[in-house]
């Protein structure tokens, strides 16, 4: 039975985690009134109470509870409702490895996040959305090396609004895309299957909030600009395709917390915000929960901080700072708090020489022709 093959798993983990196992969900719920839980891990198929119905009420009374679900050999496409309710889901038979680590990311996050305030704010309903589903779709497929273009452009092209915004981007003067891009294919063609993977991430994640982060001064459009910008001057900081990719994806999300908080109505977001400004770790949060790398998720979070970070030399934590505040000083934008330039950080790393290169070629991105061309 499963429930016996997961509690033999578990049992090697028996120092580290507390687990208890239910064969209801009643059960779990009546355990979790008296004990405050960090994960629960259900599988849909249960009765009287499905998997997708105790998510539910987990989510609405105890929101800051990781919840994981194990979906039938479907998989999560059938099951997308229940699906939905979950940080993260998983087809049967899953892999016991990703099982103990969807749940050691879940504890990192309980641990690294800083209050309850905050777990709370990030899990309750409709602040936070569930995994990217085209991403992680395309993530499970690149894993194949066998995967194709066209494989990668016909899992884009099943929805509609993520593959106009690809194509949009693709096009924009941030790419330099010599032709015009007309289809996703040739967007995945030019761009590369993992630059891509990552602009449908970030399409993904705009998309989920586009309905709950209506706020006053608040503009989603600005947020993704900005994103795309800092992605592009980090992504510009590396000379190796694949860390370049890294740095952009950091990029592309750093303030992704910024979303998260306007959804959740943290209008009193100045007052939330402490020295180190809270969407960073919110973001992190929410990034650890989707099982995005944790060099990106650590970009995130200290992209205000870097030094916090301790980074013995120059890598993603800096490269996300100094982009994040070279995009302010180039657009003169002010829209979110912006961190000076850590110097002494750079120095320390020995790379304050390059911020010059840095700054012109930010400069280049924002006005690529030059300066009438703005
Ligand atoms: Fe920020
Ligand atoms: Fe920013």
């Amino acid at each position: 039975m499963v429930l016996d093959a997961i509690r033999r798993q578990f049992y090697s983990q028996r120092k580290e985690w507390d687990s208890h196992f239910f064969l209801t969900g009643a059960e779990a719920l009546s355990f979790m009134e008296d004990h405050p839980t960090d994960v629960v891990m259900t599988d849909l198929n249960m009765a009287p109470m499905n998997g997708a119905e105790l998510l539910g009420v987990v989510q609405e009374r105890f929101p800051g509870t990781v919840r994981l679900l194990l979906t039938g050999a479907a998989g999560v496409k059938s099951t997308l409702p229940a699906a939905l309710l979950a940080h993260q889901s998983f087809s049967k038979p899953c892999d016991p490895m990703e099982l103990r680590e969807a749940i050691e990311r879940a504890f990192r996050t309980r641990l690294a996040s800083t209050t309850d305030r905050m777990r709370d704010l990030v899990g309750s309903r409709g602040a936070l959305p569930s995994v990217p589903e085209v991403y992680s779709e395309l993530t499970r497929v690149m894993n194949d090396p066998d995967a194709g273009l066209n494989e990668v452009a016909s899992i884009i092209e099943r929805d509609a609004a993520i593959s106009m915004k690809l194509i949009q981007l693709a096009n924009s003067s941030m790419f330099a895309v010599a032709q015009r891009v007309e289809s996703v294919r040739d967007a995945t063609s030019y761009l590369g299957m993992n630059l891509v993977r990552m602009l449908v991430l970030s399409a993904e994640v705009h998309q989920g909030f586009s309905a709950s982060a209506a706020q006053p001064g608040f503009s989603l459009h600005r947020e993704q600009a900005h994103g795309s910008l800092v992605a592009n001057i980090a992504r510009g900081m590396s000379d190796e395709r694949e860390v370049a990719d890294r740095f952009f994806l950091a990029g592309l999300l750093h303030d992704v917390g910024r979303l998260v908080l306007a959804s959740a109505g943290a209008v009193d977001q100045a007052a939330l915000e402490g020295e180190v400004p809270l969407h960073a770790s919110v973001g992190a949060y929410l990034l650890t929960l989707w099982g995005i790398p944790l060099p990106v998720v650590e970009a995130v979070g200290r992209h205000h901080d870097p030094s916090a970070a301790e980074p013995r030399k120059f890598g993603i934590v800096t490269a996300v700072h100094v982009a994040d505040a070279l995009a302010h000083e180039v657009t003169l934008d002010d829209h979110a708090p912006a961190t000076p330039m850590d110097e002494d950080h750079l120095r320390r790393l020995g790379v304050l020489s390059r911020v010059p290169e840095w700054r012109s070629l930010a400069e280049q991105l924002v006005r690529p022709g030059g300066a009438d061309a703005a």
